[in-house]
């Protein structure tokens, strides 16, 4: 058997010999060579762009390479599609979901070797799929629509389908991206007991600590070239950021600023049913405001109730200090308010579409004088992506055309072309590397200080801790705490997320 330290067979499971990728004239990946030693858990990590997805679709059977070889125990292979790939074993689990909206859970999970003959065993796989998700600790009835299913929810879909299929090699683009800590800790267990019995698991994550935590060794991709390649043990994640980058990284989190006393939002008693329940909450211009709680305590719900994207009533909604009645994100755009969707694919971005339209969808009007003017939408795309570091290679390329973490930054650039007075922000840095992390910090609390209200929704406590001045914690559809200066402490957050402590009821929140 193998165990943790990897490397002990000789031929290993995977190798990759001087792959490149060329996309049109740009290359993306320039003869990435490295190997995967059998049985180990392998994490490959590098920026946003640096071609870790590209080359695990490539792994997978999703796209060809260029040039190179892939070598799978000792056999170089040539997969043209992921059918091929998962027939030797290759599993991949998308960054980006591959899962079909209108099927439920179980035939998403069943996809493409369904149970049953002419006649769907439905029982069978609801039953099958339900104990894929017990795997995972999750409790999802199989017969449920993806469609209505949460981002974490879909996650854990994906990850099911994917230890459904008994992979050999199994490649997991940042799974925990929008995991709990209880779900990752889940997961990880999972992982290491599939090692034990074999596995070899490639794994991308943008979080270094999980990194540390997990990987027998570690590959770091810099601008589509391998910059490391060896056993993880000794490695802090510092070690692995600077790696990654190639300098030395400052400081994460810039200064808290100070909120004004100026209103930029006032919500009383929003009530999303099924949701949230009498919501009331104050955010001033100047001020960085987060929410904070366990996944599916209702933070991403209160908000599309809020924006008007699921049925809400509510009492009153002043934005800087003007009664306003929003009903469509559009219509809360025009009002001041803009909304940053957690789940870019379905809700944000058009990703077929081409970067400019992306960008300026929300402004169109600023840019239809009568016709569409072309050129200042490409203007203000070239603004864009310095401004924002979106990195591609050409301007006229389709939103799928960019990385995961890329894609993050173009959302944001669009929301901000409104020039609104609050930003809700929700997951900003899902998906995003340390160094461009860094740099949505730095642009939120820019905003702040220029004297917008800035609402940060994230499940990384650590980043709420560091970047908000204030914290309201959510539990089970109700803001549970209200946190601020001393009490910003992790313990604190848990303690009201978890229902360990109970805020006494404030004015604010009074009755109606
Ligand atoms: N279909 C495509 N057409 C053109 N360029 C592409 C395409 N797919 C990927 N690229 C480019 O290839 C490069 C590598 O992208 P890739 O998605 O592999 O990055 P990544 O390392 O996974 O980044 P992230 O951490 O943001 O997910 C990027 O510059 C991206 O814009
Ligand atoms: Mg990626």
């Amino acid at each position: 058997m193998v165990t943790g330290g990897g490397h002990l067979t000789a031929v290993p499971a995977v190798a990759f010999r001087s792959v490149t990728k060329a996309f049109g004239p740009v290359e993306v990946l320039h003869g990435v060579t490295f190997d995967i030693g059998s049985g180990e858990i392998h994490a490959l990590i590098g920026e946003n762009g640096a071609g870790k997805s590209t080359l695990m679709k490539i792994l997978g059977g999703y796209q060809p390479q260029s040039s190179g070889e892939i070598v799978l125990d000792g056999q170089p292979v040539t997969f043209r599609s992921s059918r091929e790939a998962e027939a030797q074993g290759v599993v991949l689990i998308h960054q980006e979901f591959n899962l079909a909206d209108d099927l439920s859970v179980a035939q998403n999970v069943f996809l493409g070797r369904e149970l049953g003959g002419a006649l769907l065993d439905d029982t069978g796989m609801n039953r099958q799929a339900q104990a894929a998700l017990a795997r995972l600790d999750v409790q999802l009835d199989p017969r449920m629509r993806v469609r209505d299913l949460s981002v974490p929810q879909k996650q854990l879909v994906e990850i099911a389908k994917a230890l459904s299929r008994n992979a050999r090699v199994l490649v997991m683009d940042e799974p925990t991206a929008t995991l709990t800590r209880r779900e990752t800790d889940v997961l990880f267990a999972l992982i290491r007991r599939l090692r034990d019995d074999g596995v070899t698991v490639l794994y991308i994550s943008h979080k270094l600590d999980e990194v540390q935590a997990l990987a027998d060794a570690v590959t770091v991709l810099r601008d589509g070239a391998v910059v490391f390649s060896g056993p993880a043990a000794g490695r802090t994640p510092h070690d692995l950021a600077n790696l990654m980058v190639g300098r030395e990284l400052e400081e994460m989190f810039p200064d808290k600023g100070r909120p004004t006393r100026t209103e930029a939002l006032h919500v009383g008693g929003l009530d999303v049913p099924g949701w949230a329940h009498d919501i009331t909450f104050t955010l001033q211009a100047g001020e960085v405001l987060g929410f904070a709680g366990l996944v599916g305590a209702g933070r991403t719900e209160l908000f599309e109730g809020l924006l008007g994207l699921r049925r809400h009533t509510v009492r009153q909604v002043r934005v800087a200090g003007r009664p306003t009645r929003i009903d469509s994100p559009g219509r809360a755009a025009r009002a001041g308010v803009v909304y940053l969707s957690e789940d870019r694919k379905g809700k944000g971005l058009l990703v077929n579409a081409l970067l400019r339209p992306n960008l300026t969808l929300m402004t169109l009007q600023q840019y239809a004088r009568p016709l569409l003017d072309i050129r200042a939408e490409t203007r203000a795309l070239e603004r864009a992506v310095t401004t924002y570091g979106v990195r591609t290679g050409r301007l006229d390329v389709p939103a799928s055309a960019l990385s995961g973490g890329n894609q993050q930054k173009l959302a944001l650039a669009r929301i901000l072309e409104v020039d609104p007075d609050v930003i809700v922000l929700d997951e900003p840095t899902r998906g995003v590397d340390v160094g461009a992390k860094r740099e949505i910090y730095l642009l939120i609390q820019a905003l702040a200080q220029a004297g917008k209200g800035v609402i940060v929704i994230s499940s990384e406590l650590t980043e709420l801790l560091g970047l908000c001045q204030r914290l309201l914690v959510v539990r089970e559809g109700r803001v549970a705490g209200d946190l601020s200066g001393d009490e910003l402490t992790e313990q604190e957050v848990i303690q009201y997320a978890t229902g360990l402590k109970a805020r006494a009821p404030a004015l604010e929140a009074a009755p109606r």
